[in-house]
């Protein structure tokens, strides 16, 4: 296995007084889902998060209910339509539960959105402002891969819950922490030959770099082939691989995303932890199931990592995955589809310096999805 990484280093670095498009984190994460009641009853009670918000017919919104829930700096919203025929519906439809929006934390949404739009990103939101009794929250939007949105989201001159038009909520389940703290990477899967096309979107339109490059030969194994890219903003906040599907023996499991989602969209969010044996131990107990690699991956995976500072016992108990670059070490697992359609799913990440994603896992990973892919009959 190819675990050269002297091709990690950021292309192009952005220096931050030049970046115009400056973001400070990853606001929330929504996702258009069936049942935002029930899908919140299971982020709550198998991963942990808190409920924080809630919007729906008790605050007058007549056509959708949202629940904002969170963990740390994580905020995920669930959003459901409430009458038939309408957008929500039809991305449903469409794509099953996932991602509509990964929204990004900015000083400006206005300067945001006309940075954007004037390099030629397409807008699904002109800049909003909304106000309530603890302030306002500017959001502005554009259009990214498939039919996910980039909204942007200004907040600094608010004191609420979480933005005006939502009231807190405090539902009756309560939950603890399983440790996670915030979005490392999210992402996203994009169809034949696009892979460029966005690269280039992120690059030009967002100020992006190419943080990682790495060719198909070094992730395929006799049937799963892709290409990744990943785009890192200016500060490193903000980090986003993109895939498509490569040429293999039989179907990749970017192509199966791709079939089932009905195009381009988030294929996993990386939430990040201080201790990945403690999460994932949590995780577990709770009935989320991972990907396994066979035990024979820890025969070797020492020897290809070198010293770490866990022990290796719980790691193998648990299945977690271990990679080095020339900065350190990180410690990964990925978890199935967390929705009917084999389509989103979410990876833990632990870093011990390493700022790379993991690529020497790769092939042992895909390995065990098309384990995975072979029950479903989709290979
Ligand atoms: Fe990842």
């Amino acid at each position: 296995m190819n675990t050269d990484t002297s091709s990690l280093h950021l292309e192009k670095v952005v220096p931050e007084a030049e970046d115009f498009l400056p973001l400070l984190g990853t606001d929330y994460v929504e996702l258009y889902v069936g049942n935002a009641k029930q899908a919140a009853h299971y982020y709550m009670s198998a991963w942990g998060f808190q409920p924080l918000a809630y919007r729906g017919l008790e605050t007058g919104s007549k056509d959708s209910v949202s629940y904002v829930l969170a963990q740390d700096k994580i905020r995920l919203i669930l959003t459901s339509p409430l009458k038939p025929g309408g957008p929500i519906n039809r991305h449903i439809e469409q794509h099953g539960d996932g991602v509509k929006v990964i929204a990004l934390w900015v000083d400006d949404a206005t300067k945001s959105w006309k940075e954007t739009t004037s390099r030629g990103a397409e807008s699904c939101m002109e800049p909003t402002t909304l106000q309530d009794e603890h302030g306002k929250v500017v959001l502005s939007g554009i259009c990214t891969y498939g039919e996910t949105q980039h909204i942007f989201v200004e907040r600094g001159a608010y004191n609420g819950t979480f933005m005006p038009g939502f009231k807190p909520w405090n539902p009756p389940l309560k939950s603890t922490s399983v440790g996670l703290k915030f979005v490392d990477h999210m992402v996203g899967n994009v169809g034949w030959n696009e892979m460029n096309k966005w690269v280039e979107f992120y690059a030009h339109v967002m100020g992006f770099a190419q943080l990682v490059s790495f060719d198909d030969k070094d992730i395929s194994t006799d049937y799963t082939a892709l290409m990744s890219k990943v785009m890192s903003n200016g500060n490193g906040r903000i980090k986003f691989p993109i895939n498509e599907p490569a040429e293999g023996r039989k179907k990749s499991q970017i192509e199966e995303y791709i079939e089932f989602y009905n195009g381009a969209g988030v294929q996993h969010i990386a939430v990040a932890t201080d201790n990945i044996v403690e999460t994932v131990t949590a995780l577990k107990e709770r009935g989320v199931e991972f990907l396994y690699v066979p035990e024979t991956y820890y025969d070797t995976v020492l020897d290809r990592v070198g010293k770490i500072d866990e022990d290796l016992a719980p790691l193998k108990e648990l299945g977690i995955l271990i990679d080095r670059d020339d900065e350190g070490y990180l410690l990964q697992l990925f978890t199935k589809p967390v929705l009917d359609r084999p389509t989103m799913f979410f990876e833990i990440i632990q870093r011990k310096g390493a700022k790379s994603f993991g690529k020497g896992n790769f092939k042992a990973l895909f390995e065990a999805i098309e384990r995975e892919q072979e029950l479903r009959g989709t290979l």
